[in-house]
């Protein structure tokens, strides 16, 4: 084994206490201000060990607030994929699926952009120096004000899909390079959104003339298949699409030199579809619609793909209530015949947003090492609102467990903090920040532009992958009867 459990708890409780190792451990210069401090991950330890050694740390105090572990260097692994696999496409990040600062500037240094739904978007974003080419105002309904506040601010790429919202244009910003939004087939996907956004191919050609009468300059066609797309062929269909409005573009004259293929990539492992298979789709597209010596650029606005497996949450039981089911025999000491209600101090009005707003199916995990005979009992998990819809999950299998004992849940960094709210008076959860050594190192490189090969790249995301294995952190996974967290 790498290194001894003992070990990690032990250096780890000392975080606080100790400050020459509180600043070893602490991130460098540029993440060690005001905004956000990280935990400088030593070889062999991983983000795992620091959310071991927290939940240590309150182990003998009544103060089990529920906190979150967020592996900046994941994100730092997600990007090295993205370059390596859609070598084409610049990502833009979409700051809508989880706007905390420290994610937006660790993407801002890596050279990402940025698809931005707000002024406020716009604001965090430039606060980090992002120059103006790497915005796009992917948003196809604005407030005029909005729009106003993009031109006054260099913001020139921004998304419509109507002729209103051209004319508002035309008024707030007519200098504005835009790209028009087409609807894609997006029934296979987890969240759809064609419902609400995306001109039809038939309207396009209306709204380029009616651009054309506008005086306003339209530089190129955007699509978004759905978030947590399942079928990698509606990618290829939507390219394709994009293709006819591209030629409709050119022949009212405009120069169309901007495709944006949006979001809809898995985050985490758990998916059916992978980001792969999608980009094995998505790759032969691009070649055959968009050849590189057409000289089209091509952008995406991931969301989801970055975020979503940087996050670890840990939730505390606040309370616990048994309830014995009608046709419950004393005499028998049956596990069905009782149903174990939990209730943690995180829920569906706070980072579990995702379950009503993604359509996530959460599974929790378990620091309790299982025995093979323990007894497992009916469970449900709510969150601590006095609301009966604040449910985390309806029913699985677990053992027994005390108030006090903590849950974990993973893949929690999409579309969670980002529409956390404080319903009820409950705070949202703290979020403690750490990278590795070797994350941070590759991320210094690719801020200056040198982007590691594929083999130092695959090193890197072994030697990850073993930190986390070697952690010899006891995880169990309950044995819920839901499909499983949808990790789109
Ligand atoms: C315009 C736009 N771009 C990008 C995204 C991010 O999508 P995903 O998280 O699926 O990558 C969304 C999500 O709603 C969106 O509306």
């Amino acid at each position: 084994m790498f290194f001894k459990k003992e070990q990690v708890t032990k250096v780890y409780n000392g975080y606080a206490e100790s400050p020459d190792l509180a600043l070893y451990l602490r991130g460098m210069n540029d993440f060690s201000n005001n905004e956000f401090d990280f935990a400088f991950l030593e070889e062999g330890f991983s983000a795992r060990d620091i959310l071991e050694s927290k939940i240590n740390e309150v182990s003998h105090s009544d103060d089990k607030d529920a906190f979150y572990v967020a592996d900046l260097g994941d994100v730092v692994k997600k990007h090295m994929r993205w370059q390596r696999v859609l070598p084409r496409v610049a990502p833009f990040y979409a700051v809508k699926c989880n706007d905390d600062k420290a994610v937006v500037k660790t993407l801002a240094t890596l050279g990402a952009g940025f698809d931005c739904a707000s002024k406020t978007e716009i604001q965090m974003v430039q606060s980090l120096d992002v120059p103006v080419e790497k915005i796009i105002y992917a948003n196809p309904c604005k407030q005029l004000s909005q729009i106003k506040y993009a031109a006054t601010h260099g913001v020139q790429m921004m998304t419509f899909d109507s002729e209103v919202e051209l004319m508002k244009v035309a008024r707030g910003h007519p200098s504005a390079k835009l790209v028009l939004r087409i609807a894609a087939d997006d029934s296979k996907a987890i969240c759809r959104l064609s419902v609400k956004f995306g001109a039809t191919l038939k309207t396009s050609r209306l709204l380029l003339e009616r651009a054309k009468e506008l005086g306003i300059d339209i530089i190129g066609v955007s699509f978004h298949v759905g978030s947590g797309c399942t079928d990698a062929q509606t990618y290829a269909q939507a390219i394709a699409d994009a293709r006819f409005v591209f030629d409709l573009g050119v022949e009212y004259g405009y120069n169309m030199y901007l495709l944006d293929i949006g979001g809809g990539f898995p985050g985490s492992e758990d998916t059916k579809l992978k980001f792969e298979e999608i980009a094995a789709v998505i790759n032969p597209a691009l070649d055959k619609y968009f050849p590189i010596d057409s000289g089209v650029q091509v952008i995406a606005e991931p969301g989801r793909f970055y975020v979503a497996s940087s996050y670890t949450l840990a939730v505390n039981i606040i309370a616990k209530k048994v309830v014995l089911t009608e046709q419950s025999n004393s005499d028998e000491d049956d596990e069905c015949d009782r149903t174990v209600m939990y209730y943690v101090n995180d829920g569906v009005y706070g980072s579990f947003n995702c379950i009503l707003y993604d359509h996530a199916h959460v599974i929790p995990v378990l620091l309790k090492k299982q025995k093979s005979d323990e007894k497992l009992y009916l469970t449900s998990i709510w969150g601590p609102t006095c609301d009966g819809l604040d449910r985390i999950v309806e029913r699985c299998s677990m053992p027994e467990l005390q108030v006090g004992d903590w849950m974990v849940f993973e893949n929690m960094g999409a579309y969670t903090v980002a529409a956390a709210s404080t319903f009820n008076g409950f705070q949202r959860p703290q979020i403690f920040y750490v990278m590795s050594r070797p994350m941070w190192q590759l991320m210094q490189r690719m801020k200056e532009g040198d982007f590691p090969s594929q083999v130092e790249d695959r090193a890197a995301n072994t030697l990850l992958a073993s930190c986390a294995w070697e952690s010899g952190m006891e995880l169990l996974c309950s044995s819920c009867s839901s499909t499983g967290r949808v990790n789109v």
